[in-house]
């Protein structure tokens, strides 16, 4: 029958069309210092604790562990990407973990197959109000969160033009968990900024975090960053922003910025991967964790003892 052939025909395209689709390249790939000339196993998508080395820190503790315990040598990946794309990563097989920061996110992705719901705690980042030493919106660590985003958007509203460091806010506009957080804390105000068709003082600048809190100290401008990416800028930009607001490690804390481990449905290799968040989220795995520093300051808690593995 030539139409059935004609399909098959057809369907044989397609697949060599989703072969030759692009793959996703590895912002960096570790070997546990052992350099093997192995494959990559497992592949991380992952932002903030990319670019601040935990994931090299935790990937070649665990090759390193591995081949102690028999393994042969391999490889594991970390691949750039804020929570949304990590998780678009996992739905398209370019990795097999990922590490987020959105339980909202992380949930949907659960339920629509693309992670297995059981999501892993890995660890604790907390969210910092950063801004400029001039402080212009008068705002004050003794205030809560909220009182603090009052006072930006009233001081915002009324910048006036020969004002020499105005009230002005940074947003990563991305996406990431950082702009949903810092979304949500306007909303929570009863404010919402990005719907101006223009807006002299919310400032929409797409970049990964440490480039887009460097960016907000040189134009004097507040925003929401993370312990981690702030303790990750040279000490000479840090020492021109001022911390306002540091999230504590209490569950209820508004800037507090919990990490969790995502096992994707299309990961290659079902038994590394569970294998991994285990151990990440194990004894060994948290103590990399909490060792991880960066200037001799400790970057992230732990998860919540009672709390590892997680049913959304
Ligand atoms: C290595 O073996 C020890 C002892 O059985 C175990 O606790 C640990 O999780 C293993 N580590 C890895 C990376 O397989
Ligand atoms: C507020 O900031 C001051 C000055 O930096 C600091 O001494 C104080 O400990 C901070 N208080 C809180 C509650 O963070
Ligand atoms: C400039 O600032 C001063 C002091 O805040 C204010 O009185 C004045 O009206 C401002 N001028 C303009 C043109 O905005
Ligand atoms: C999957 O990972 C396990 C555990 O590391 C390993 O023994 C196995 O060979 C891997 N399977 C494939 C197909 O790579």
């Amino acid at each position: 029958m030539p139409s059935f052939r004609l399909s098959n025909l057809f369907f044989a395209l397609l697949s060599i069309a989703g072969a030759v689709r692009a793959v996703v390249e590895p912002t960096a790939v570790y070997d546990g210092g052992l350099q093997s000339d192995s494959d990559i196993l497992l592949r991380i998508a992952s932002g903030g604790a990319g670019q601040q080395g935990l994931v090299k820190a935790i990937a070649d503790a665990y090759i390193q562990e591995s081949v102690k315990n028999g393994s042969k040598p391999f490889k594991v990946s970390w691949v750039l990407s804020d929570t949304t794309f990590s998780i678009k990563n996992l739905q398209s097989g370019d990795a097999d973990i990922g590490i987020t920061y959105n339980p909202a996110a992380e949930k949907i992705a659960g339920d629509q197959g693309i992670i297995d719901p059981k999501t892993y705690y890995l660890f604790r980042d907390h969210f910092l109000i950063v801004g400029p030493k001039e402080n212009p919106a008068s705002i004050s660590n003794c205030s809560d969160v909220q009182t603090i985003f009052a006072k930006l958007y009233q001081s915002a509203d009324k910048n006036s033009a020969n004002t020499t460091v105005p009230t002005r806010w940074l947003s990563r506009y991305d996406k990431s968990a950082t702009n949903m957080k810092e979304s949500q804390l306007w909303l929570s105000i009863g404010q919402v900024p990005w719907s101006m068709p223009y807006s002299t003082w919310y400032h929409q600048f797409i970049a990964f975090p440490v480039q887009a809190l460097t960016t907000a100290v040189q134009l004097k401008e507040y925003t929401l960053t993370d312990r981690a990416t702030y303790l990750s800028i040279s000490p000479e930009v840090a020492s021109q922003t001022v911390i306002f607001k540091a999230s504590s490690d209490d569950a209820d804390d508004p800037l507090l910025n919990p990490a969790h481990l995502l096992v994707g449905k299309k990961t290659q290799n079902e038994t590394l991967a569970y294998h991994f968040a285990d151990w990440a989220t194990g004894v060994n795995g948290q103590k990399v964790i909490t060792d991880f520093k960066k200037n001799g300051q400790q970057l992230y808690s732990g998860a919540p003892k009672d709390d590892t593995r997680q049913r959304n």
